[in-house]
């Protein structure tokens, strides 16, 4: 029932908007244009004081600045000598590259290559493979712009786009200058065909050496027709969710792995020839090419408001978290002043004059600072508040964000505008916290839900986690009094490339690809009313839920170094056992295993030492444990089957030793928290530890106490929010049935006056709540719009199953009785 007498909150225009991180290759090879990788020569350069040992690169020795800690892991790194780059020669000896800092180009990004021709060669090219190779069209333009420092060289250059197949689809001569220095070169290649998997060939017809540098290549046709600028197709993907705002630069890369590869905007201005990039926190390197101006010309373009994330002297905490000085805050705080100047400031500042140079002298739509990324502790607290002051001094009209989640931390600060909690759940979270912002209390700072996904069991992003977001979304939308702002993330993904497990829309060299969970984003989007009407829907009975608790038992760690003994198992007609646990399977190296003591020893993440035997419905498992190292704690595991694949784990000490959880494990990793405590562990004590499961329950008690009972319920499928859209005098009606078969229901305008039987309906549905979209089939789930003519005051509707659904239903008296 809807009651057009009750009028909630209004909602904000910004209430959806987008997150741009360069994860998942999401700029690089995603939505910035640039075709050719590794264009500077500087992609094995790495941040410093670190070091690589073959395809690992590790982040040297800084420590965790609440923990002491250092980092024992270690992140994806590039074997290839020059990666994206290859040589072929056409005759007997082969031509040789190497980089070289000599004779730099530019002293900010100081590597080119260097090429050595032999006599013998009739023909060398230097190969560029693109990212995945180069999707061009034909017909189209492609402006090419590279480096030559050739002295000697008296042979013939061309450039030339070269076919997946090895055919020559465009070629242009270059000619060569009489200077003997760096030389640039501008020329346009037309393909005559569509190829996904072009290269570009750069070919030299005489033997000597010759050095290149920053060899770029662009459709002359951006977004917007922006140079330096943005993939036309994917752009407009992200134009179609109308973004109320973007968020940028991320995301962990704001920290980065440690400060020393923390993201730094002042060096991504300026000819993109002079930007060093940077080895990016998820595993490539982020050329700094879709820098701050372009975030901020690409929020103009987007008419939408722009929020920008600065760092507080943070390295990620989720990784090394390391600190710097106390001094060197200022640092950090000069750092975003200056971003802010260079956004809004006027054209007479140092940095605003700087903007002006850049061609835009009108200030660009910045609007939000996010202070940090995702920190918490005491030291985060401390330096939110410097930065809270002098960033609102300066710039009052700003609105400032904290990393804060729901809880109590937030007290800790001064104040806040806004705080950024995020979800990166299950299906059945979203379900059954649907209603979470219902009951928060209201203070003087709004919410910001920065980033939130379902990504836990399904699949690549399917039907039931587009719904449970959904689900999820009808309750911010609720509460928008409160939640004031929202964004999806990750938002895009090279298919090539998927280092985070779900994301909003993939991209390879030729198409786009929303998931369903873009479809709801669209639709919330597209049918945002103006405020809040009551809301009162009578949701079906949901079916039982089980815990399923038959399977092995076992102990296990996460990043954390752990001894664990007096192991003690009492079946259900109160039999006692010592378990053999010499004979218990291991998941992942590192155990020592005597006859009651096993020892976990390594930094590994997700170990196990797990019984073969099964034990069934009511048992109690104990033990003690003792943690001698590392970042978190204790994974207590149990109902394991599936060889140890399926099942559940007492997390505790958890998220960097923050918290205590119940939670799924799915497909062998630890999946969608189901209870949880602030339990958390110290260092080099003992604890006893026991597990009681008895058909549908499970209990954790540590040292004797009670901290986490857990018994399944299933939540609602039903979900629905409504609104008044003034501009279009209609009721906005949006409905979630996650359930396999149809909702029938009886909707109720209550207060309404005269009803329109025609209005619209806009269905998001699939056959199977396991569907998805894929590159074959990017429209499987798609919304469909109708025509729907049997509005009225009280009218019967079958919600089909799997759905989001919209109505749109016309209001005929120009005044509504509103209190
Ligand atoms: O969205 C992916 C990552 O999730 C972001 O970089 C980070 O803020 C969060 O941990």
């Amino acid at each position: 029932m809807v009651d057009m007498a009750h009028k909630g909150a209004t909602i904000s225009s910004s209430m959806y908007g987008i997150f741009f991180e360069e994860i998942n290759h999401a700029g690089e090879g995603g939505l910035y244009a640039e075709l050719v990788q590794n264009r500077s020569f500087e992609e094995k350069e790495y941040p410093e004081g670190y070091y690589a040992e073959g395809d690992r690169l590790y982040p040297g020795s800084a420590k965790n600045h609440l923990t002491g800690d250092t980092y024992s892991s270690f992140f994806k790194w590039n074997e290839e000598e020059v990666p994206g780059w290859s040589l072929e020669t056409k005759g007997e000896e082969k031509a040789r590259m190497q980089l070289t800092k000599n004779n730099p180009l530019h002293k900010a990004a100081a590597n080119s290559l260097q090429i050595t021709i032999p006599e013998s060669a009739e023909e060398v090219s230097l190969i560029n493979e693109g990212f995945w190779g180069m999707g061009v069209k034909g017909k189209e333009r492609y402006n090419l712009r590279f480096y030559l420092r050739a002295p000697d060289y008296t042979g013939n250059v061309t450039a030339r786009l070269i076919s997946s197949a090895g055919k020559v689809l465009a070629g242009s001569p270059v000619k060569l200058s009489d200077n003997t220095g760096w030389n640039e070169y501008k020329l346009t290649l037309v393909p005559d065909t569509t190829d996904a998997k072009a290269r570009l060939a750069l070919s030299f017809d005489e033997a000597g050496t010759v050095w290149v540098d920053y060899v770029s290549l662009f459709p002359r046709k951006t977004f917007k027709n922006r140079p330096n600028g943005l993939r036309e197709d994917v752009a407009q993907f992200l134009a179609g969710m109308r973004p109320g705002f973007v968020r940028w630069p991320g995301g962990c890369v704001v920290e980065g792995i440690t400060l020393n590869n923390r993201f730094e905007w002042k060096k991504t201005l300026g000819d993109p020839m002079t930007r060093p990039g940077e080895y990016d926190t998820w595993g490539y390197r982020n050329t700094y090419g879709f820098g701050y101006h372009e975030f901020l010309q690409f929020c103009e373009d987007l008419d939408s408001e722009g929020m920008f994330v600065c760092n507080v002297g943070l390295g990620c905490q989720a990784r090394v978290g390391d600190a710097c000085t106390e001094e060197e805050v200022q640092f950090y705080i000069d750092d975003v002043l200056d971003a802010i100047e260079y956004a809004i400031g006027d054209k007479s500042t140092t940095w605003g004059a700087k903007r002006a140079e850049a061609g835009h002298p009108e200030p660009f739509p910045l609007k939000y600072v996010e202070i940090g990324n995702e920190n918490w502790g005491p030291v985060y607290n401390k330096r939110f508040d410097l930065f809270y002051d002098a960033i609102k001094t300066k710039y009052p009209q700003l609105t400032l964000i904290s990393n804060h989640g729901l809880g109590d931390d937030v007290k800790n600060v001064a104040k806040t505008d806004m705080i950024d909690p995020h979800w990166y759940v299950a299906p059945d979270y979203f379900f059954k916290h649907a209603g979470i912002f219902d009951d928060q209390p209201r203070r003087d700072y709004k919410v910001y839900v920065g980033e939130y996904a379902c990504n836990q069991g399904v699949g690549s992003g399917n039907m039931l986690a587009a719904l449970s977001e959904a689900a999820f979304i009808t309750g911010m939308e609720r509460n928008s009094d409160l939640v004031t702002m929202a964004s999806y993330a990750p938002l895009l993904e090279n298919r090539n490339d998927r280092t985070w497990p779900v994301n909003l829309i993939w991209v390879d060299n030729m198409q786009v690809v929303g998931r369903s969970s873009y479809y709801v984003q669209k639709m919330a989007v597209e049918n945002m009313p103006a405020y809040n009407l009551e809301t009162e829907i009578t949701p079906r009975l949901p079916q039982p839920a089980f815990l399923e608790v038959n399977g092995g038992i076992g102990v296990g760690t996460w990043k954390t170094q752990a001894e664990f003994g007096d192991f003690k198992i009492t079946t259900a007609g109160g039999e006692t056992q010592k378990p053999a646990i010499g004979e218990w399977t291991t998941v992942k190296e590192g155990w020592i295993v005597s006859d009651d003591l096993a020892v976990q020893v390594s930094p590994n993440t997700m170990t196990g030492l797990i019984s073969e035997k099964s034990f069934h419905e009511t048992y109690t498992f104990e033990c003690k444990a003792r943690k001698t190292g590392g970042a978190e704690g204790f994974l207590i595991y149990f109902g394991m089957r599936d060889e140890n694949k399926e099942g559940y784990m007492f997390n505790i000490g958890g998220w960097g030793n923050s918290k205590t959880a119940l939670q799924d494990v799915t497909d062998g990793q630890g999946a969608g928290v189901l209870s949880e405590s602030a339990q958390t562990l110290e260092m080099n004590r003992w604890y006893d530890i026991k597990l009681v499961a008895s058909g549908n329950n499970a209990e954790l008690y540590i040292d004797g106490d009670l901290k986490i009972r857990h018994t399944p319920e299933a939540p609602l499928k039903q979900f629905a929010v409504s609104g008044y859209d003034e501009a279009n005098q209609e009721i906005i009606i949006k409905v979630v049935n996650a359930e396999e078969t149809p909702w029938f229901s009886t909707v109720k305008l209550k207060n309404s006056g005269r009803v329109s039987s025609s209005g619209t309906i806009i269905t998001l549905s699939s056959d199977s709540l396991e569907d998805e979209n894929s590159f074959e089939e990017p429209f499987k789930i798609s919304p469909k719009t109708t025509t729907y003519n049997n509005f009225s005051s009280a009218f019967e509707y079958e919600f089909e199953p799997n759905s989001f659904t919209i109505l749109r239903i016309g209001i005929k008296d120009e005044k509504i009785a509103l209190h």
